[in-house]
């Protein structure tokens, strides 16, 4: 019967559509698991596997000009206000260019994603050359700062508070400071935001 055909086709479609729905979810549920795998596994290698620093002098106007330019999209979408202050900076410094602008980087997506609900974002990059020959690299937000009880935590490896995070971000920075012989220091406060400081 012609009824009945079409009845039983139209319930296999659905059962097919069905199907088809719940094969496509786990789909996507295996393809969203491999790559937080994948992330995972890239992020523990990153962490491992940090060169040994090759030190040349940074011209610190190029560098400070760069970061800007990398992130000029990020700062326009967020409106966020963003200054660098180098008046007070050596002309050049000594560091690994690629490991210490990755750091850099870091700090500010951070600070980037600490603001995300402030109504007047501000983000500031400092170099500063210090009274002992060193240079101070500072990064302050007036973001949404960070728990006093959280402050020893956050450059353990894996260690986020964000959905998304890695938790690298920050145990990578300081490994790579550490390896430049030099220190890494926060200052935050909950609501007003923070600084973080290198100094190498
Ligand atoms: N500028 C900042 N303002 C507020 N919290 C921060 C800031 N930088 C780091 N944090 C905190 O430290 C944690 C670790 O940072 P990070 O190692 O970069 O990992 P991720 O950014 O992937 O979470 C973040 O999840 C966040 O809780
Ligand atoms: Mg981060």
């Amino acid at each position: 019967m012609v009824l009945k055909h079409d009845l039983v086709k139209s319930t296999q479609d659905a059962d097919q559509t069905n199907l088809k729905e719940k094969l496509g979810m786990g789909l996507e549920a295996i393809q969203e698991r491999s790559e937080g795998l994948l992330k995972f596994t890239e992020a523990y290698q990153n962490l491992a596997r940090i060169p040994s620093p090759t030190i040349t002098e940074i011209k610190t106007k190029a560098l400070t000009e760069r970061i800007g330019i990398l992130f000029k999209a990020q700062f326009e979408t967020g409106r966020i206000r963003f200054s660098i202050d180098i008046d007070k900076a050596p002309e050049y410094f000594k560091a690994d260019i690629d490991l210490l602008e990755q750091v850099i980087i870091n700090l500010i997506r951070n600070a980037v994603e600490a603001v995300e609900e402030k109504s007047d974002p501000e983000i500031n990059l400092k170099i500063e050359a210090r009274t002992d020959n060193k240079v101070l690299i500072g990064v302050k937000d007036n973001g949404k700062g960070i728990p006093a009880d959280m402050l020893d935590r956050i450059f353990v490896p894996f260690f986020s508070t964000k959905e998304k995070g890695s938790g690298i971000g920050l145990s990578l920075s300081r490994q790579v400071v550490l390896m430049h012989g030099g220190t890494i220091n926060v200052n935050s406060s909950t609501n007003k935001g923070s600084t973080f400081e290198i100094v190498l």
